[in-house]
Parts: structure tokens; C-alpha cells; sequence
């Protein structure tokens, strides 16, 4: 074996286990294909386990997924308990303290994936979004006063240090010239009202920007940023943007690429650990039926090896799924792919 790899899986909940059992199988194919050495450890975190011990994330174990490799996540979010509690306490918390201060969300139509964009097709959707990952409102700062009287007030604040946006922005800039397409980097954020966050992001951004000749700039606000993507998503190369605003504009890119069954993102520390996601939810409706969409899961895989190192097997799997997407499967949806979810992971493992 060249190398030996330690993957930390965390099934999750509703969907997550089917999809990540698919992103596994899809990584063993490889493992023998290229001779690639991994080693699986499987993680129980979510919401059964908290609805039966009250964990959520042991410190103990965040550790121990902090010398992992990389992390491979199902899904997040469970009927039986409120919204927020395994959202921030598992996901934000896993992306917080492992300082994964990048999340790498690409948009790209395959071919043979139909988009809701009227003649628009794979040479026309094909960019990446670098959403900052640790601040912005994200970070809980804010709170409220006389909560639960007509006097009430609820303040919620959006941090964004320095270092935060300055690393964000280099590591957008890094992609732009690794890409190498375009060379075309755009700044979303709303400096019209946001006068002090989209300021600093600006500032640093122009800052940067002289490190980087080689990569044009552009500047859009975020609802201008939505209306874009869906008029002329060609414009695109690579987009940076702050925590929620990535998070929003990612959804309006998830869709124009053929929706959550084939959406995929990394979570990343260029300097440490990764963890990488389908970015769709848990769709406990969907769960034990065998008939989920693995692919974004499958997607996710792909940037895992691309970010080990391992360009190669990236390739390779990236094909796989370019030809399953093609070739076999009817659509992304659960329920209307023509086949189950175990049997596109087998289609994906077939042409590795
Ligand atoms: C995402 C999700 C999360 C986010 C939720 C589940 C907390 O929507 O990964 O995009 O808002 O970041
Ligand atoms: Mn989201």
C-alpha cells in the first residue's frame, strides 16, 4: 500500500447511514483500484444516541477526530429532537472546534443532470463557492433582553475577525489559480448595509488581491449574487462570501445543479483536519427505504480524496459518477433515480 489513510464515519441520522454506506463502498472500490490504503472508524454521534444518553459531542471523541485524516458525515437532524440542538451542538460544533474555517461547496451540471435553468447546461454551471466556516452570525454571539415580555429585544451579531476573513479570502484566491479557468474571483456581500462586515471583508479582499496579479476580481451583493446565479451562472469561476451568505447562495446553487441528491461540500482546514458532507439534510421520510440518492454523499467522497492528495483516485471516481449520472440513473430524487440507493452505489463501484 503507498498510503494508509485513518476515516472517522459519522452515519448520523434519517438518511445519513444509507448515503454514507454508499460513499464507503465507493472509497473501497478505489482503495483497490489504486491501491490506496483506509482504515474506516465508524462514530454513533446524533440523534438516537442523544435521545438515548444525552451525547452529543464527547470531547474525548472530538479528539480523537481531530487526528483523523478526514471525517465523512451522513447527515444531521432527527424529528424526535427540537431544531438547533444536534445542529450546533454536532455539526457547527464539529466545523468550530476543529477550526474547519472553509467550507468548499463546488456547483457543477453534469451531463445528463437536468437543471430548473431554462437553456442552461454543463458548460454553463461550473463554479465553486468558498464559504467562510467559523463566524459570522454562525459564531451565537448576541442574545436577548426582557425575553418573553412585549418589551422584548433579540440581538443577534455577526463576528468576523480579521484573520477570519483574511484567511478565507487567500484560500478563495489559492482556488481561483489552482482552478485555473476563468481566473475570475467574485466577492459577494452587501456592502450597502452591512457598513462595517462587508467593509472589512472588502478591504481585506483588495488587500489580498495584490498578492494575486494573476486573478481578476469582481464585487456583487448577495440578492444580486442569487438573481446571477440564475440569469448568468456562466459568469462565474469562484465566488467568496461570509458564513451565511454562502450558506444561502449555496442552496440556489444545489438546485440550478440538479438538487441535495447530487450537492456535495468540504469542510476544511488547510492546515488540519476535514470534514466532508452531502449538503442536503437528513430526510428521515425518506430513511430504510432504499431509495435516498447516495450521489451527493458519493460526491463528498470525491472531495475527500481530492483533498488527501490522492488526484488520481479523485479522477477516477469522479468519472464513475459522471458516467452513473449519464448513463444509469433517471433522476435525482428520491424515488425516481429507476434504481435503489445500494444499487447506484454498485453502478459507481462497477465503472471503478
Ligand atoms: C448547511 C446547513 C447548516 C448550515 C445547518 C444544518 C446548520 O444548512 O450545511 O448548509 O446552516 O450551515
Ligand atoms: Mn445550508
Amino acid at each position: 500500500m503507498s498510503d494508509q489513510y485513518n476515516i472517522a464515519v459519522i452515519p448520523g441520522d434519517g438518511t445519513g447511514p444509507e448515503v454514507v454506506a454508499e460513499a464507503v463502498k465507493a472509497v473501497k472500490a478505489i482503495s483497490k483500484k489504486c491501491n490506496i490504503g483506509f482504515n474506516f472508524k465508524e462514530y454513533g454521534l446524533g440523534g438516537d444516541l442523544y435521545l438515548k444518553e444525552g451525547t452529543l459531542l464527547p470531547d474525548h471523541l472530538l479528539e480523537e477526530l481531530r487526528t483523523t485524516d478526514a471525517i465523512l458525515l451522513g447527515a444531521i437532524g432527527h424529528p424526535g429532537v427540537k431544531p438547533g440542538i444536534l445542529e450546533k451542538e454536532i455539526l457547527l460544533n464539529l466545523r468550530f472546534k476543529l477550526d474547519l474555517y472553509i467550507n468548499l461547496r463546488p456547483v457543477i451540471l453534469f451531463e445528463g443532470v437536468d437543471t430548473p435553468l431554462k437553456d442552461k447546461g454543463p458548460k454553463d454551471i461550473d463554479f465553486v463557492v468558498v464559504r467562510e466556516n467559523t463566524e459570522g452570525v454562525y459564531a451565537g454571539g448576541g442574545g436577548f433582553l426582557k425575553k418573553g415580555t412585549p418589551d422584548e429585544v433579540a440581538v443577534q451579531e455577526s463576528i468576523n475577525t480579521r484573520k477570519g476573513v483574511e484567511r478565507c479570502i487567500r484560500y478563495a484566491f489559492e482556488a481561483c489559480r489552482k482552478r485555473n479557468r476563468k481566473k475570475l474571483l467574485t466577492l459577494c456581500a452587501k456592502t450597502n448595509v452591512l457598513v462595517y462586515e462587508s467593509d472589512l471583508w472588502e478591504r481585506v479582499f483588495n488587500e489580498v488581491h495584490k498578492e494575486y496579479p494573476d486573478i481578476n476580481t469582481n464585487y456583487m451583493h448577495v440578492d444580486a449574487t442569487c438573481m446571477w446565479m440564475i440569469k448568468n451562472p456562466e459568469q462565474f469561476d469562484v465566488i467568496v462570501t461570509g458564513n451565511m451568505f454562502g450558506d444561502i447562495i449555496t442552496d440556489v446553487g444545489a438546485i440550478i445543479q440538479g438538487g441535495l441528491g447530487i450537492a456535495a461540500g468540504g469542510n476544511i482546514n488547510p492546515e488540519g483536519a476535514a470534514m466532508f458532507e452531502p449538503i442536503g439534510g437528513s430526510a428521515p421520510k425518506y430513511a430504510g427505504q432504499n431509495i435516498i440518492n447516495p450521489m451527493a454523499a458519493i460526491c463528498s467522497a470525491q472531495m475527500m480524496l481530492d483533498h488527501l492528495g490522492e488526484q488520481q483516485a479523485a479522477a477516477i471516481l469522479l468519472d464513475a459518477i459522471k458516467k452513473v449520472v449519464k448513463n444509469d440513473i433517471k433522476g435525482l430524487d428520491a424515488g425516481n433515480m429507476g434504481h435503489g440507493t445500494k444499487e447506484v452505489g454498485d453502478l459507481v463501484a462497477g465503472y471503478i
